[in-house]
Parts: C-alpha cells; sequence; structure tokens
C-alpha cells in the first residue's frame, strides 16, 4: 500500500514515516524542507538499513501549493503502477506567534495547500486522508478534558485555518456521499523522540514550544527557560497542557489508517492527546528527576494566544481506532534527552 506523506521530514512526520516503512508501507514523502532538514531522510534510512529491513521509500521537494508539481506527483504514481492509495498530510505552518504576526501567510500555506491536496486527489481519485489538526481550534473552553463535539472557537490564526480546513472537510464529505474517508486528527502537544535518538525535534531557530526549549537549555544551548506566565488559573499558575509521546501519536496515524481500510466513506475528527494535563512546572520537575539535569528558569508574562488550560478526553480514538497511549511522561523526558544528548546541534 503506497501513503503519500505530507510535511513527512518534520518532527511529526519523520516518526510516522520510520512506523510506515518498519511496517511495510510503499512511502513517498512530500516536503518543501523549509521547516526541516534534508538529514531527516538519511538518518530514517540508515536506521532501517541497520536493522536489515527492506523499505520503499521515496521524497519529493515539493510545497503544497504547487498544483502542477501536485499533479505530476499523483499522475507519475499512476504511471509507475504504484497509484496513491492514502494521503497522511501534515505539510504546514504551526506557530500561533508567527500566525499572529503574518496570518495570511498561514491561510496561504494552511488553507490555499490543502486545498490543492484536496483538488488533486479528487482528480486522481484517491480518497482517504488522514489529516494533523490540532487542539488549538478548542481555543478557550469552558470545559476540560476537551471533547470533540464541544464548542470550536479558536483564538489564534494558526487554529482558525485548521477549522476552515476540517470545514472543508465536511463540505466535501456531505457533497459526495460514500466517497471520502477521512480521519482529522486533532493533536495536543507531542513531545519527545525515537527511542533510538536517530530522530526527534530540531526547531529551527529559537523554539517556540516548550519541550524543545528545555532540552536546549538541558544541553547549554540556551541560558534559562521561560515560563510565560505564573498567574494562570491553575493549580500552581503555570500553563496546563496534554502531552503524549511522539511514537504514540505516530502510531494514532497507523491506527487510523486501519480504520480508513476496515470502513466504507467516513469523516471523524478525534482527538490525540495523552488524555493528562500538565503544568509548565511539573513538566520541569518530572524532566530534572528524569535526566538529573538541572532547568534554570525564570518568570516571564503571559504570552499572546495562549490558553490557562488544554487536554484531551481520549475516549473516542479508544473506541474507535483501538489505539491507546502508552508512553508516561518519564519516557518522554527520557526519549527526548537521549535524542538531544546524542545530537547536541540537532541535524546540523
Ligand atoms: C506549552 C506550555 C506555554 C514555551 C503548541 C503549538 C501548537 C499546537 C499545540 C499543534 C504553555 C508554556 C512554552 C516556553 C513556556 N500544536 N511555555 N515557556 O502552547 O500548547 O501550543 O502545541 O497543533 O501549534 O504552538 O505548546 O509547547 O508552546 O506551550 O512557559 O518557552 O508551556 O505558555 O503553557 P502550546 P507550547
Amino acid at each position: 500500500m503506497r501513503v503519500l506523506l505530507t510535511g513527512g521530514s518534520g518532527f511529526i512526520g519523520s516518526h510516522i514515516a520510520l512506523l510506515l516503512l518498519e511496517r511495510g508501507f510503499d512511502v513517498l514523502i512530500l516536503d518543501s524542507f523549509v521547516n526541516s532538514s534534508t538529514n531527516v531522510i538519511n538518518r530514517i534510512k540508515s536506521y532501517l538499513n541497520n536493522k536489515d529491513l527492506k523499505y520503499k521509500l521515496e521524497t519529493i521537494n515539493c510545497d503544497i501549493r504547487d498544483k502542477k508539481l501536485l499533479d505530476k506527483v499523483f499522475n507519475d504514481s499512476i504511471k509507475e503502477k504504484k497509484p496513491i492509495d492514502i494521503v497522511i498530510h501534515l505539510a504546514g505552518l504551526k506557530s500561533v506567534s508567527e500566525s499572529l504576526i503574518n496570518p495570511l501567510h498561514y491561510w496561504d500555506v494552511n488553507v490555499i495547500g490543502t486545498l490543492n491536496l484536496l483538488l488533486t486527489m479528487k482528480e486522481y481519485e484517491c480518497y482517504s486522508l488522514v489529516f494533523s489538526s490540532s487542539a488549538t481550534i478548542y481555543g478557550l473552553s469552558d470545559s476540560v478534558p476537551m471533547t470533540e463535539d464541544q464548542k470550536i472557537s479558536p483564538i489564534n490564526p494558526y487554529g482558525k485555518t485548521k477549522v476552515a480546513i476540517e470545514n472543508m472537510f465536511s463540505d466535501l464529505y456531505h457533497s459526495s456521499m460514500n466517497l471520502w474517508k477521512i480521519c482529522s486528527l486533532r493533536y495536543f502537544n507531542p513531545v519527545g523522540a525515537h527511542p533510538s535518538g536517530v530522530i526527534g525535534e530540531d526547531p529551527i531557530g529559537i523554539p517556540n514550544n516548550l519541550f524543545p526549549f528545555l532540552t536546549q537549555v538541558a544541553i547549554g544551548r540556551r541560558k534559562h527557560l521561560q515560563i510565560f506566565g505564573d498567574d494562570w488559573e491553575t493549580k500552581d499558575g503555570s500553563g496546563i497542557r496534554d502531552y503524549i509521546h511522539i511514537i504514540d501519536l505516530a502510531e494514532g496515524h497507523l491506527s487510523s489508517i486501519d480504520y480508513l481500510n476496515s470502513n466504507d466513506s467516513c469523516l471523524e475528527f478525534i482527538n490525540l492527546g495523552s488524555g493528562i494535563g500538565y503544568s509548565v512546572f511539573q513538566i520541569i520537575s518530572q524532566f530534572e528527576l528524569s535526566t538529573g539535569c538541572k532547568i534554570p528558569y525564570s518568570i516571564q508574562r503571559r504570552r499572546d494566544g495562549d490558553v490557562p488550560i488544554c487536554y484531551a478526553d481520549i475516549s473516542k480514538a479508544k473506541k474507535l481506532l483501538d489505539w491507546s497511549p502508552m508512553r508516561s511522561l518519564e519516557q518522554i523526558c527520557l526519549d527526548g534527552w537521549n535524542w538531544q544528548m546524542k545530537n547536541p546541534k540537532g541535524y546540523s
């Protein structure tokens, strides 16, 4: 079975690619490499070679806004008699703060890019899709944990682009019943790394997110962590999030493929998280405990676009996908730290 994996060289994509290849899928990675390194692909290949695994992996440098090139990718696949059976679509921009500064760029890449992809899939009669949506779409919620059917009210442009894409899926699905199979996976906070340490998170520039910032402080690349607010209405005043091990998240995509393959037409919106909320202070404590590193920090004012608390109700994923997160916060810290120690400067 052939999978087109857009954004396949990024943090999430690379872990999904590795799992797909290990399980015998034919993987075609499509990436513009604006936010990722081409070294990722070599890492994946050498890991599989060392394990003596036969694999089918191709990579194409492509921006999903380039419709002509997308057409060519689908057309060539058909000509080569290995048509694309399913698309896992991750390519997109994901920084909340950047989206507040340059919203049109986010609408262009995320929404126009996805529109292009859907148009192409329709033309080439590929109707199976797993999409990377985000917990950001819930925004300021009155109730936690977040359930899929609760109010959608994103408070930043990034979240709004994800909502627009999910709305596009609904319109498409209802326009041609019994055709499309779509799982829109609402990610909470994917963190950690592959336990081998061959691939992990390597943000370009200053990390926006807590976990990569923390591991970079631990390795000495950054002086101290800034905690964005200790005056939230939470038990210790810091923000609460749902951190999910990247391998658990990647496994959720394989379960989604199984789900799509064993069902007729469907459209499902599904939370992928650990189901547990941890505060920033709790993350620091667990990281220090698991790794023995000391994390210096300072308290700063709240960050624009942040919400106090966000964690998932994951009962739908458990029931529908027969999936459960297996890895603890301690495992997250150990694997994330292992990756950072083995790759102090990331992929460079
Ligand atoms: C977590 C907590 C911060 C950095 C991100 C992405 C978004 C989405 C979900 C996929 C918050 C605090 C952070 C720092 C800190 N992903 N923090 N110091 O805000 O949930 O959003 O994940 O769709 O794209 O932006 O995650 O890791 O940025 O923040 O104190 O240096 O850590 O205020 O409470 P967030 P995050």
